[in-house]
């Protein structure tokens, strides 16, 4: 029997789980900013402000080094370059070229194309030096990562000494009340939405799935230290709709 992981409420191969991750994206890409907002209200914007502040970059001439994983249409690095001083530089990798297509589209509008890179490649085996980045986040990705323990390793290694990972990641709701209400927007609605938006409601069906699926916060938080790093900790934002997760590579 091949290994099996879960895409969705869906039990899958492992090997095949990235291609199915890779046509959701493909297919909503071009919409991809857009439905961010709608699903969210827009509250994606200050859980991205919440990571940003915690990535802190310097404000000063400082070289300061960033990859953000399944960075896609590259929102956390230009939030993070708008946040920081002219030594800061990021790169975003991403399995997809469709996303990556637009992020490119979107830094070359915003006049950000030398200070943002973006690089085609898995964050299961990451194509960069080890020790090379001041900081690595994931934000709304590793869920979507068929092998999060190869991953987090893989973040840890690209971490220089005294780095820091950050991941922002939808999480469990434990607010009584916001639970079902909740369940009955993401179940119902977003599909919804995604079907007007994007002619998909399959590709966001798999997206809230998915997130019932990712380890609870402090499974999670485990996982991060057993990829070596330490004072791991995490805090729900937004009654645990999102959870932010920390850990340093010392
Ligand atoms: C929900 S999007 C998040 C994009 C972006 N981080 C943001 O917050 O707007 C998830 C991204 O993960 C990427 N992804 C999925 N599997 C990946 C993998 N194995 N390695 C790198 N990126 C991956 C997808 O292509 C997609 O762009």
């Amino acid at each position: 029997m091949p290994e099996s992981t879960d895409f969705g409420f869906r039990k899958v191969p492992l090997a095949d789980k990235q291609t199915l991750v890779d046509d959701v994206f493909a297919s909503v890409a071009r919409r991809y900013d857009l439905m961010n907002d709608l699903m969210s209200g827009g509250l994606h914007r200050a859980w991205k402000d919440v990571l940003v502040t915690a990535v802190n970059p310097p404000k000063g001439d400082r070289p300061f080094a960033l990859l953000d994983v399944a960075g896609g249409t590259g929102d956390i690095a230009m939030r993070v370059i708008d946040a920081g001083g002219a030594g800061t530089r990021a790169v975003v990798v991403d399995v997809n070229r469709a996303m990556l297509d637009v992020g490119r589209e979107r830094a070359r509008e915003r006049g950000l194309d030398d200070v943002v890179q973006f690089t085609e490649g898995n964050a299961e085996a990451l194509p960069f030096a080890g020790r090379s980045f001041d900081a690595v986040t994931i934000a709304f990705g590793i869920r979507n990562v068929p092998r999060i323990a190869q991953a987090l390793a893989e973040a840890h290694r690209v971490l220089r000494i005294g780095g820091r990972f950050l991941c922002l990641e939808f999480s469990s709701v434990d607010v009584p009340g916001l639970d079902a209400l909740y369940d009955l927007y993401s179940f119902n609605l977003i599909p919804a939405i995604g079907r007007i938006v994007t002619d998909d409601a399959e590709a966001y069906r798999y997206l809230v799935e998915s997130i019932r699926r990712f380890p609870k916060p402090q499974a999670f938080a485990e996982m991060i230290t057993a990829a070596g790093f330490r004072r791991v900790s995490h805090r729900p934002i937004t009654g645990g709709i999102v959870a932010l997760h920390s850990g340093w590579r010392l």
